[in-house]
Order: structure tokens, then C-alpha cells, then sequence
């Protein structure tokens, strides 16, 4: 069972890369982003609390993410391996998966920082766009809908993220840049980081991360794993 920490700014491909390795790996995708704007759209109490902080592109109050990351990991899904995408998001957030993962007899496996330049973010960012049923993640330039506009797997029509806006895109980008650096170190400090380049093809970017995660003591393949779609690995960076 791993446990694999996806960080990274804002259109970094984070959710693109936990979505492959959590199918690859047969572990559940734990994704902070998605879990607050599904309670957003059911305005639950904790939606509602959380709403104005996505509006605005600034970090949700640790407190409420880890209630909901405690949850899921409660759940048997979460037993048995995850990958955590936008979390942890600050060193408070680290410590608390920390212990978490500690009260389970287990610790995070490998926290991989993608690495990507700001002015190929910002493009990414305006030009992807999401199915508002399933959560498909699309993008008009790399990753375009079969039939414009609508959602391959549900067909709905695909929607831009709120926080898609120039303004909040430039608030999302400053909070990662002050956060970042320390919850690095708290993963460096522990041998656990591994750094890969996140603007090659997405998958380039998928054999790199499994590249690093083999070197790990605790990689555990499936019993057969599904390698297609997946180039040979790469070393990271
Ligand atoms: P969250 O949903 O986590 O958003 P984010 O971190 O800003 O990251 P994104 O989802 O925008 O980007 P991504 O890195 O997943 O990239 P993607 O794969 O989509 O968080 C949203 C908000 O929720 C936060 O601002 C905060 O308010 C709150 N929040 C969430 N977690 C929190 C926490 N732990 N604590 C406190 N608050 C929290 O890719 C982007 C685009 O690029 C797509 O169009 C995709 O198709 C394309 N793409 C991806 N990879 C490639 C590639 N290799 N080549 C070309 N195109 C690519």
C-alpha cells in the first residue's frame, strides 16, 4: 500500500497525473479541489464554509481539510493506498497527514513536486475546461473534446473552473509560490521528494513519476499491472 503526494502550482498537472497513477496503481484519488467543489455544488455546511475561499483562489482552513481527508482515509479505499492531489497544501497539512499515516501503522511513500514554468500555467489554466457532471478534465489546446464543447464520456457540456479567472489565477499562483518551498523541505528533509518536469507530454510525465516511485522501498506493484499508455521510465530529476 503507497501513499503518494501530488504537489505542485496550479495547472501543474496534478489531477491529469493522479487520475493515471491512482488507475494504474489501483489506489484511490484523493483530491482536496474536487472534494470542496462537489460540497460547494451539494451546499453542504462544510460547502458553504469553503465556498468563499475557492471563489477568491485562497487556501481552505486546514481545520476543514482535515476532516475531510481523515474521513476518506476511514474509508476502505483509503486503507489501501492513495494519492493525495493539492494535498498537503501547507507544512501544518504535511504534519497532520504525517500523523494520520502514523496512527495507521504507515508514512507518505514519495512526494513528487511537478515542476513547470508559470507562463505555460497560465495558458494551461484558460484553456482547460471541465465536464460539471463527471469532472472530466479537458483542454482546448492539448487535450481538446472530441465533439466540441461536450464531455466524451457523459456528453454534457464542459464548463471553465471559477477559479479559471485571470484574477484568481494570479492569487492561486502567488499562495503557491509562499507555500511551497517549506512543504518541500518537509518532504526533502524526510528523503521523500522527487522533482519531475511537468511540461513534457502527460505521459512522459506518468513513466517519470512511476520511474521514482520504483526506486522506493515500499513499491508494490498490481498483480498485473496495466502498462498501456505508459512510455518506459525515465529517471527524475
Ligand atoms: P485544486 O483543485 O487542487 O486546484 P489547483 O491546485 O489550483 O490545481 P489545478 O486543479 O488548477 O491544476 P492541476 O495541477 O490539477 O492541473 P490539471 O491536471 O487540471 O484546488 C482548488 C482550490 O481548492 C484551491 O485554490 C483552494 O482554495 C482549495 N483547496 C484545495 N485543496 C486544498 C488544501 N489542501 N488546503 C486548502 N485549500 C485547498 O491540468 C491543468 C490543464 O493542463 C488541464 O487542461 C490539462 O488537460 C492540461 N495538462 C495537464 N498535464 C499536461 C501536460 N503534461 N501537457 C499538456 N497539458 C497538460
Amino acid at each position: 500500500m503507497m501513499f503518494i503526494v501530488l504537489l505542485g502550482p496550479p495547472g501543474a498537472g496534478k489531477g491529469t497525473q493522479a487520475e493515471r497513477l491512482a488507475t494504474h496503481l489501483g489506489h484511490a484519488h484523493i483530491a482536496t479541489g474536487n472534494l470542496l467543489r462537489e460540497a460547494v455544488k451539494s451546499r453542504t455546511s462544510l460547502g458553504v464554509e469553503a465556498k468563499a475561499f475557492l471563489d477568491r483562489g485562497e487556501l481552505v482552513p486546514d481545520h476543514i481539510i482535515a476532516r475531510l481527508v481523515a474521513e476518506l482515509l476511514d474509508t476502505p479505499d483509503g486503507h489501501a493506498g492513495a494519492v493525495f492531489d493539492g494535498y498537503p497544501r501547507t507544512v501544518a497539512q504535511a504534519m497532520a497527514l504525517d500523523q494520520e499515516l502514523a496512527r495507521r501503522g504507515t508514512r507518505v511513500t514519495l512526494a513528487v513536486a511537478l515542476d513547470i514554468a508559470a507562463d505555460v500555467l497560465v495558458r494551461r489554466l484558460s484553456s482547460r475546461r471541465i465536464c460539471a457532471r463527471c469532472g472530466s478534465t479537458y483542454n482546448l489546446i492539448t487535450n481538446a473534446p472530441r465533439q466540441g464543447g461536450l464531455c466524451d464520456r457523459c456528453g454534457e457540456p464542459l464548463v471553465r473552473r471559477s477559479d479559471d479567472a485571470p484574477a484568481v489565477i494570479r492569487r492561486r499562483l502567488e499562495i503557491h509560490r509562499a507555500e511551497a518551498g517549506p512543504i518541500e523541505e518537509h518532504y526533502a528533509d524526510r528523503r521523500l521528494l522527487a522533482i519531475v518536469a511537468g511540461d513534457n507530454p502527460p505521459d512522459v510525465v506518468t513513466a517519470t513519476i512511476l520511474a521514482a516511485l520504483r526506486r522506493t522501498p515500499a513499491y508494490r506493484p498490481r498483480s498485473s499491472p496495466d502498462l498501456s499508455g505508459v512510455s518506459p521510465g525515465l529517471p527524475g530529476r
